[in-house]
């Protein structure tokens, strides 16, 4: 087959993807009006040129008010069916999709509204596409511990619903181990646990999410190549690592995809996978990811199928359930 069929063809799973960044500009329109909220933009046009980031808080100012449209139960059930239909089409099998509840909890939407809407799609997702999902709970890390701990008591009634906690937002200056406790009570709650970690911080903010938090998984990851001893260890540990290399060229994180460090890692042993992180804003799902990559870094269809499998494995899927998709 050719490339694109081969890329779509591949078995895969999304590990790092918000919710709320798969807010395509058409829907946010669609929301604004069906709620009656206003939004600063005229076009959808408008919107897509106003998504020309150098930094990723240039990104989040953005994100967040765009979350202002989302208000009812049918709107995050709505924002989940088009991100699991467009995900189908590129042959993810099963999603990990994180959301920020804060951003809507601060806003007076109830957690229950956001949650009950996405566990909807999810169960549709199921019947419409054959795939399956599960929620990553994601602190927002520039606020405090004290709204995070608020944040997981609000979770509380929905932890069996719950696979994850994860940290993202704004991440020099909020470092991890400023919700240390929080995730070790989320972690005596049964609950996995990743962070954000290496996308604009240094590598000693790895260091702190491996050593503070033990997280099961590593969001971004990239800046960890800059230390060898702590590139060494995520590869002897089999840490998975969520790398994201359109948000990464967005963002700035490398200043061309010819650059991009994802057939580096493949060689210095890290389980890398391809993952869309915030694809409405970043100009591509899942498989325009694997393209771009593998455009860029002239990644063979071995190295395409690796990243896969590494999607796969790195999921918190059980081992049968990985059996089965490979
Ligand atoms: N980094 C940090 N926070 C985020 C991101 C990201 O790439 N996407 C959505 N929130
Ligand atoms: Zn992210």
């Amino acid at each position: 087959p050719d490339l694109d069929s081969f890329i779509a063809g591949l078995p895969k799973a999304e590990l790092h993807l918000h919710i709320e960044g798969s807010l395509e500009p058409e829907l946010m329109f669609a929301l604004a009006s069906r709620n009656g909220v206003a939004i600063p933009f005229a076009s959808v046009e408008e919107v897509r040129a106003a998504y020309s980031f150098t930094r990723l808080q240039d990104f989040l100012d953005i994100y967040y008010q765009g979350a202002n449209v989302l208000l009812t139960q049918q709107d995050f059930h709505d924002l989940g069916s088009a991100y699991f239909a467009r995900a189908a089409a590129d042959g993810v099998v099963h999603a990990e999709i994180m959301f920020d509840p804060q951003t809507h909890t601060a806003r007076g939407i109830p957690f229950g509204t956001v949650i009950g809407g996405l566990l909807a799609a999810m169960e549709e997702a199921e019947v419409r596409h054959g795939m399956t999902s599960r929620l990553i709970l994601c602190f927002l890390r520039h606020l405090d511990e004290e709204d995070a701990f608020r944040t997981l008591a609000d979770a509380k009634p929905w932890l069996d619903r719950i696979t994850a906690v994860g940290l993202d937002s704004s991440e020099n200056g909020h470092p991890p181990s400023k919700f240390a406790r929080v995730f070790a009570e989320a972690r005596r709650l049964g609950l996995r646990l990743v962070a954000h970690a290496g996308e604009e911080g240094p590598p000693a903010y790895v260091r702190e999410a491996l050593d503070l938090l033990a997280i099961d998984r590593l969001d971004h990851g990239n800046r960890s190549l800059e230390d060898p001893v702590l590139t060494a260890r995520l590869a002897r540990e089999g840490m998975t690592l969520t790398v994201c290399p359109l948000s990464n060229l967005k963002l700035c994180v490398v200043n061309d995809m010819a650059d991009h460090p994802i057939d580096r890692m493949l060689r210095e042993g890290l389980r890398a996978t391809i993952n869309s992180d915030d694809p409405a804003y970043f100009g591509g799902y899942v498989a325009d990811n694997y393209r771009a990559a593998a455009a860029a870094r002239d990644l063979s269809r071995s190295d395409l199928a690796t990243l896969a499998r590494n999607s796969l494995l790195g999921s918190f899927l059980s081992d049968a359930e990985v059996a089965a998709h490979l």
